[in-house]
């Protein structure tokens, strides 16, 4: 039991060893060094240990030593093309073991050594000056090899032999300029290749013998033909073609650079014809001659693809409808001519099997396939860049082609007349572009019925009319650079999800564009020039709704383009608050305002009975500003105290337990005729005497304060001071409502005193009484002489 768990943890242990050391290859990063064209002439030393990957191509390097890379241990990619290296010594990189990639091609190397090397995926050795092929018998090794690039200027069947068991991706192989076929034309068949390159030498007239056909390579690339002597007739490159019947493995042939005359030309199209090549391809051609009109012999191809791009000749007196004749009869699928003059194309005369068709970049009108019949099976035509004008008679070619699904008319100078024909598309085709045109509004009502795809950027659009026949299918849109002032809705393109709608003239982008478009998935609508004001908010907010995935481009391509103080300003950070773009908000909003406040006023004056703190704070400021124009040091020099209290004996508990201790805290000197009485004196004196030398005179009203003789009297005595004229001097404190019929009718002073509400009430409240002993403090409040020991001596 124990044994068994000790065996299976080394066993998990062992594992996860192993697992570390797989995540450590797989997660082996990368440290590329590029010190191509900077005019080296040696390998630089100053290279990090770690290099991977290590360019010093197109520089002046004309020596490899084993001590340039010998620390560079993790070295996988070495590119030293374009140098003047003459001479090699293989054993140089015995100490990168982990090189897999060496690109030693464009230098001048004559000569090798040869070590093991056995990592090597991709040896290219080519455009070199080597004069016998570059390959040692320790190339045999190099099980992994998939691309070797040589060069040589002769072939020997010897060299080859030690790689033949090797099975190469691809063998380019560069013939040097003294190339001559001195040895064995078979010598290619011990290649063992799937694709083969040979470049034969530039500017040299094709006369090798060289049988390419005995090659294994499925796919074979020739570079450099050239053969315009009339007396040849190309016969010996034709003779090289003419053998390819005999391989029946080959099935793509590409011919590069290729200088011959018409006649040969033709002649290549009716060799590859019989072979069993099915993808052919031709560029960079330069023509020249007569064309002697001969019949094009079609049965038995092989051929799906004819591909023909850049084509140049300087002949211009040919009969084209008969080289256009050969090609539109060709039964292939596929059909390409990009890049020459050609100025028409035919009708095939009976039911073609072309399916796509791209005859891009070229001179044809409107008139191409004009009327043509027996395109039924065409998918995918492409006519852009050419010298198309009118869409009417674009449409009018499609009619008949029943099977079209895409068409390619971008970059011609097509325009619509709607005036021009009627229009009717095929109804087949699903993917229409039209970019790069001048064509206008008026193009939305000639569209492709069941169009998904369509694509008009760059032309001269300014709106997307409402009332378009509805394009149901529509999914994407692409009306990007025109002249576009709205985003439009998705009334009439029910199943659009993609909108491409940047660099526009949209300023002001309806916020519904998300409701209407519910089947969108992608918009892209910046770089347009965007109006920061109030309407965009809500379109900004929108954008917020949706995901972000949605707005291509947001949110660096959305700025503001106006006004000038928000200009390039991203969208994303344009805030303006709610309230001052919405008017009935705002009206909404000061209306609710003014009733809160006046809901708080009526609370403060029910509640907290705001007209009596009103009432006291008028008082205050009264009493103070009066105390201000009295002469100060009259009065100074004459009281003794701050007021002189008149009380009912039935209110002494108030007068005793509040008002004295409230207001003697702060230091006021009250006079009370029974507390301050100076003895030989009758009661009457003692209360003038206190009334006289009193700032103020306090009268605590109260019911009771009415039922009493004496303090009739004190008020008397009071208001007719002599001192202060007036009642500016009396202090009214009511410390309960006297009911007016209570008031006995002698006691017409205080009547009219009471008329005249000049008393201070006496708050039932707790809380408003800080309010109103500060208010009782203020009115009496007055500097008073120190006269504390004349005091003493009155009073003691
Ligand atoms: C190739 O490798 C084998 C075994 O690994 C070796 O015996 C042989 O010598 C090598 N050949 C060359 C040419 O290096
Ligand atoms: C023909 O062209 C179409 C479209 O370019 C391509 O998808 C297809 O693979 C081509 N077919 C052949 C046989 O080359
Ligand atoms: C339309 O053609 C232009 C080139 O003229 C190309 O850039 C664009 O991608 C094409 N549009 C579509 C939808 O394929
Ligand atoms: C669409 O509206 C335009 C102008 O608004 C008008 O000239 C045109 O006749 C209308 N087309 C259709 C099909 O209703």
């Amino acid at each position: 039991m124990t044994k068994t768990n000790s065996t299976i943890f080394h066993f998990a242990i062992i594992f996860m060893l192993i697992l570390e050391i797989k995540i450590q290859l797989s997660d082996k990063s990368e440290i590329l060094v590029d010190r191509s064209k900077r005019g080296l002439i040696h390998v630089p030393k100053d290279l990090s240990l770690e290099t991977t990957i290590l360019d010093i191509s197109q520089n002046d390097i004309s020596e490899l030593r084993t001590s340039d890379i010998l620390s560079l241990s993790k070295l996988r990619i070495l590119r030293i093309s374009h140098n003047r290296i003459q001479y090699l010594d293989m054993s140089v990189f015995k100490f990168n073991q982990e090189l897999e990639y060496l690109d030693l091609s464009h230098n001048k190397l004559e000569k090798i050594s040869c070590h093991p090397t056995v990592n090597l995926k991709h040896l290219d050795l080519s455009f070199n000056a080597f004069d016998a092929l570059p390959i040692c018998k320790e190339f045999g090794n190099m099980s992994q090899l998939e691309f070797l690039g040589l060069s040589a200027t002769q072939l020997q069947k010897s060299k080859v032999l030690s790689i033949a068991h090797l099975h190469i991706n691809k063998v380019l192989l560069v013939l040097g300029d003294l190339y001559r076929e001195k040895e064995d034309p078979e010598s290619l068949q011990d290649l063992n290749t799937e694709s083969l390159h040979i470049v034969f030498p530039t500017g040299k007239e094709f006369n090798f013998i060289l049988d390419v056909s005995v090659s294994t390579a499925v796919s074979l690339e020739l570079s450099n033909i050239k053969c315009v002597l009339e007396e040849h007739g190309c016969s010996y490159f034709l003779h090289v073609l003419s053998k390819l019947q005999k391989n029946s493995r080959l099935s793509s042939l590409t011919l590069n650079n290729i200088e011959t005359t018409w006649n040969s030309f033709i002649m290549m199209f009716q060799l590859v014809w019989h072979t069993s090549i099915e993808y052919f391809s031709i560029l960079n051609v330069k023509l020249q001659g007569q064309l002697q009109v001969r019949d094009f012999y079609y049965p038995d191809t092989s051929l799906k693809a004819l591909s023909i791009y850049q084509v140049v000749s300087n002949m211009f007196s040919l009969s084209q409808s008969y080289i256009y004749k050969i090609f539109a009869n060709m039964k292939i699928q596929n059909f390409t001519v990009s890049g020459t003059q050609m100025v028409h194309m035919v009708c095939p005369s009976q039911m073609s099997p072309f399916l796509h068709l791209d005859f891009s970049n070229n001179l044809l009108t409107d008139m191409v396939f004009n009327n043509c019949e027996t395109l039924t099976r065409l998918e995918t035509l492409s006519l852009q860049k050419n010298e198309l004008k009118k869409l009417a008679n674009i449409v009018h070619m499609t009619k008949e082609m029943k099977s079209l699904k895409q068409l390619d008319i971008s970059q011609n100078s097509l325009s619509y007349d709607e005036n021009e024909g009627y229009c009717s598309w095929t109804i087949s085709l699903l993917t229409l572009n039209m970019s790069s045109n001048i064509l206008t509004d008026s193009v939305f009502r000639c569209l492709p019925p069941r169009v998904k795809v369509l694509d008009l950027h760059n032309n001269r659009i300014t709106t997307i009319p409402e009332n378009v026949t509805s394009l149901e299918a529509l999914q994407e849109l692409n009306v990007a650079s025109n002249s576009l002032a709205h985003l439009p809705g998705c009334g009439t393109f029910s199943s659009l999800s993609v909108l491409i709608i940047d660099y526009n003239s949209i300023s002001n982008p309806s916020a519904h564009f998300f409701q209407s478009c519910q089947k969108i998935r992608s918009i892209n609508a910046g770089n347009n020039p965007f109006q920061c004001t109030c309407e965009l908010r809500e379109f900004i907010q929108s954008i917020g709704q949706v995901s972000s995935e949605v707005v291509e481009g947001w949110p660096d391509s959305y700025k503001c383009d106006y006004p000038g103080s928000y200009k390039g300003t991203l969208l994303k950070d344009f805030h303006v608050s709610p309230l001052s773009c919405n008017t009935a908000l705002l009206i909404v909003t000061i209306g609710i305002t003014g009733l809160l406040l006046a809901i708080a006023v009526t609370v403060l004056c029910i509640y907290f009975d705001l007209p009596w703190y009103l009432r006291m704070m008028c008082q205050w400021t009264q009493t103070r500003h009066r105390a201000r124009n009295i002469s100060l040091d009259k009065l100074q020099r004459t009281l003794q105290f701050h007021a002189f209290i008149s009380y009912s004996g039935h209110d002494s508990g108030w007068v005793r337990n509040e008002l004295l201790p409230n207001l003697e805290k702060e230091g006021i000197r009250i006079c009370l005729h029974e507390r301050n009485f100076v003895p030989g004196k009758s009661i009457v004196e003692n209360i003038i005497n206190c009334i006289e030398k009193s700032y103020k005179s306090i009268f605590v009203l109260s019911p009771n304060f009415v039922q009493s003789e004496w303090c009739h009297y004190e008020l008397y005595f009071a208001h007719h001071n002599l001192l202060h004229e007036g009642s500016n001097n009396l202090i009214l404190i009511l410390l309960e409502p006297i009911p007016k019929y209570s008031i006995p009718k002698s006691y017409h002073k205080l009547k009219t005193l009471m008329a005249q509400r000049t008393y201070l009430e006496w708050p039932k409240e707790k809380n408003k009484h800080g309010l109103f002993w500060a208010n009782l403090r203020a009115s009496i409040c007055i500097k008073l002489m120190d006269q504390t020991k004349e005091i003493e001596h009155i009073f003691i």
